[in-house]
């Protein structure tokens, strides 16, 4: 049985990886979705193609989560296309790596500007929109194992991810009462384009999957069908958490 029929959902960062995966799946499960790309117009084109071949129905919307217009833009288009968006997924993010006494002002813009203010008013406007129609919904943000594990190295990618745990906490809160859910999913290493130099290095993959105890990289599609159970019925009652999926990473430690 479809688990989101009747759902209308925006998928940031759907050209490529999770964001790619879950606009799918969702489609799959009988929702309709706006795909959100910024560069890579094949990539969104690509998600669609998917999603048609199912049998299922998309928009494609070409906006920079940085930027207020397009932000709204995004939520407008679900509204103009099908009357409605129940389901705001906050998947667009980037990573800038530096140490920390070498982070830039620019990039400190950049990292938090895509994952943490973008997800913010973004995620006011498509709670607008509900307020001012009277209706239930549901954000769901991909943070990562990083909104509490340290990186070094990442300093502002983790800074992002944990603003937006409280984020995620501080709204569920506030608007519970007008059944509006806010969960987070926390991955850990899953195989996308963001982790390309990783999986090309097998010396620093095999460390890597050294603290993994299920001992394998995490799929587009492991994180997927984790979105479909928060966006879906079965998730009514969900609201101010964040779901690891990370194949037991946080909870590894072991000496050589
Ligand atoms: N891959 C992992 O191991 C992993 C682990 C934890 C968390 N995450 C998170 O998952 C999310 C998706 O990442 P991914 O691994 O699929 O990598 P990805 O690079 O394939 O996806 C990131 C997407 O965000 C989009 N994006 C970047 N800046 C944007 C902007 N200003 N406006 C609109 N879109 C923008 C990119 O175009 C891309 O489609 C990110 O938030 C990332 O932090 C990934």
């Amino acid at each position: 049985m479809a688990r989101l029929k009747e759902r209308i959902a925006v998928v940031t960062g759907s050209s490529s990886g999770i964001g790619q995966g879950i606009a799918a799946r969702f489609a799959q499960e009988g929702a309709r979705v706006v795909i959100n790309y910024i560069g890579d117009a094949d990539g969104a084109d690509q998600t669609l193609d998917t999603i048609r071949k199912a049998g299922g129905e998309g928009v494609i919307c070409k906006a920079d989560v940085t930027k207020m217009d397009d932000t709204r833009k995004l939520i407008d288009v679900a509204w103009q296309t099908w009357g409605g968006c129940d389901v705001l997924v906050n998947n667009a993010g980037m990573e800038k790596e530096a140490d920390f006494w070498e982070v830039t002002e620019a990039d400190y813009d950049k990292v938090l500007g895509v994952n943490l203010r973008g997800p913010f008013f973004l995620t006011q406007y498509f709670v607008q929109k509900l307020l001012a129609a009277g209706k239930p919904g549901r954000v769901i943000n991909i943070s990562s194992v990083h909104e509490d594990m340290a990186f070094p190295g990442l300093s502002t990618y983790c800074a992002s991810k944990g603003g937006i745990r409280m984020l995620m906490r501080n709204l569920a809160v506030e608007l519970g009462p007008k059944n509006i859910t806010f969960n987070n999913i926390a991955p850990g290493a899953i195989s996308t384009p963001m982790n390309a130099s990783l999986l090309n290095n097998k010396a620093e993959l095999d460390a890597l999957l050294e603290n993994v105890p299920l001992g394998r990289m995490g799929t587009v599609e492991d994180v997927a069908g984790l979105a479909v159970f928060l966006a879906s019925d079965e998730a009514a009652y969900v609201t101010g958490s964040t779901y690891v999926i990370d194949g037991g990473l946080m909870r590894s430690y072991h000496e050589q």
